[in-house]
């Protein structure tokens, strides 16, 4: 962002005051008596832009230039920042990141859950602010004078993507196989898909990394066909990078433009990597789902059994399982785990990682969380305490009635949305529930992501 001027002639140029920092991670000022999301700035700022969308109640602008800084404004270590969609409070101090994302969880309770009144712990903040995923997803695309592309989606643009030389987030290794397998693509003239008229082969390159084994895996996302010159690209770059431990061809042939195939071929390697988790391990398949975070989700998951107070005689349900991670690691401090998860490649895999890890007390359900519940005198009538970990869309309203219903003693609930969990809290106190405690913890240093965990009692 440029420096601070007052020479700006433009007569559609506003000027404003920034006050807060909305849910999304918008900044948050006042034009004329409106409310203006502006795409940046930062609170106690003043700063000038254009208005860019005009809604009834509220409008969106683009900051310009910041005419007055705040000193909690620091200079982004990312040589991209300035043009990519990342992580956009890299330039906001990261004790006043933390600040800001408690906030959030406060303002959903008390404007959202009308809950005003439950005090919010101190936010959990990240040992690791940079370098900490351990899941990338690159873009191709061909873009015009640039020609061919690999990298993020520039700031406000889908289908603009730019050239990442150096990222921060996941590590030093995935940097060079992203710019190594860029030059190659080029190189050797591999057609990228257009997304536009759905023409072209390769579309994403996904790099998964174990944090704690270091095993490295590149998921090839391809339309269907071959991938041309495979044994070139898995001699050179097994090579350059030893870590590479295994690679797939994921085979999406949907227009969709998603990093994810219908199908995948095994193209060097085991087809999975492994990653641990305190004293677990875990494989993780191309398209499992897996904390993104490792460091952080284990801070999440300890949080999560204090919260459970769990017991040897439990039976604990993990709700929304995933790959079983949550339940598994919990296995050694309850009796027995019932884990319900809706995507069939996901309970695959928590039943392989509940064999890997020797636990027999432990099982799963491929099913919805809403339908396993509503059934009368069904398998989860007789646990004892549960953990629910939902999508951002927070829990389904027959998931919600159910659980207020079974009335579980000891119900944890994790969230990546405050303002889901604020209007699911609400209904669970207002069916009997009292919640003990609410810790913020953040698994997305940079952005404005947030999860928490809250303990409900009955
Ligand atoms: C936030 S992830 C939970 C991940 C897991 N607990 C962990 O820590 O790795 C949410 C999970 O809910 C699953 N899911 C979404 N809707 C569901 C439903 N109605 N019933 C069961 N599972 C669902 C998704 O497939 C996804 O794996």
């Amino acid at each position: 962002m440029s420096e601070p001027s007052r020479n700006y002639t433009n007569p559609r140029q506003i000027e404003a005051e920034i006050t807060d920092l909305a849910f999304d991670g918008k900044a948050v000022g006042q034009v004329g008596g409106k409310i203006t999301f502006f795409d940046s700035g930062l609170p106690g700022e003043t700063v000038s832009g254009e208005i860019t969308r005009k809604k009834a109640r509220y409008n969106y602008a683009r900051v310009l230039q910041v005419l007055v800084k705040s000193p909690d404004r620091i200079s982004a270590p990312c040589p991209h920042f300035d043009i990519c969609g990342g992580c956009t409070w890299q330039d906001l101090n990261y004790e006043r990141q933390l600040f800001y994302k408690r906030k959030q969880v406060i303002d959903c309770l008390k404007h959202i859950g009308h809950l005003g009144d439950i005090p919010v712990d101190e936010i959990i903040g990240a040992n690791e602010q940079f370098f900490y995923r351990n899941k990338m997803e690159f873009s191709m695309n061909s873009e015009g004078a640039t020609g061919f592309v690999l990298g993020l989606h520039r700031r406000g643009h889908f289908d603009r993507i730019f050239n990442v030389e150096h990222c921060l987030l996941q590590s030093e290794i995935s940097n060079q196989i992203a710019n190594w397998f860029r030059r190659f693509v080029d190189d050797k003239k591999i057609p990228v898909y257009d997304i536009i008229d759905h023409s072209g082969f390769i579309r994403f390159l996904v790099i998964r990394e174990g944090k704690h084994t270091n095993q490295v895996m590149l998921n090839l996302v391809t339309a269907e066909g071959e991938m041309p010159f495979k044994d070139e690209l898995i001699n050179k770059i097994t090579a350059l990078v030893p870590s590479v431990t295994t690679i797939v061809q994921n085979i999406n042939a949907a227009k969709a433009n998603i990093a994810r195939g219908d199908y995948e071929r095994i193209l060097y390697g085991p087809g999975y990597i492994e990653e641990k988790l305190l004293d677990y391990t875990f494989r993780i398949y191309p398209n499992s789902f897996f904390q993104t975070n490792t460091f952080q989700a284990e801070r999440l998951y300890g949080l999560i059994y204090d919260f459970l107070e769990p017991r040897k005689d439990d039976l604990l349900l993990d709700l929304y399982c995933g790959a079983g991670t949550i339940g598994i690691c919990a296995s050694g401090l309850v009796g027995s785990v019932i884990g319900v998860e809706l995507e069939p490649s996901a309970i695959r895999a928590a039943r392989e990682n509940a064999a890997l890890n020797n636990i027999n007390n432990i099982a799963f359900h491929i099913d919805s969380v809403q339908d396993i519940l509503m059934q009368k005198n069904g398998v989860l009538n007789d646990a004892t305490c549960v953990v629910i970990d939902p999508p951002r869309a927070g829990l389904h309203p027959k998931a919600l009635k159910r659980l207020a219903e079974l009335a579980y003693s000891r119900l944890v609930y994790v969230s990546c949305n405050p303002a889901t969990f604020a209007r699911d809290a609400a209904y669970l106190v207002g069916a009997g529930y009292a919640i003990t405690k609410i810790t913020p913890v953040d698994m997305f240093p940079h952005t404005m992501h947030i999860e928490l965990v809250a303990a409900l009692k009955r």
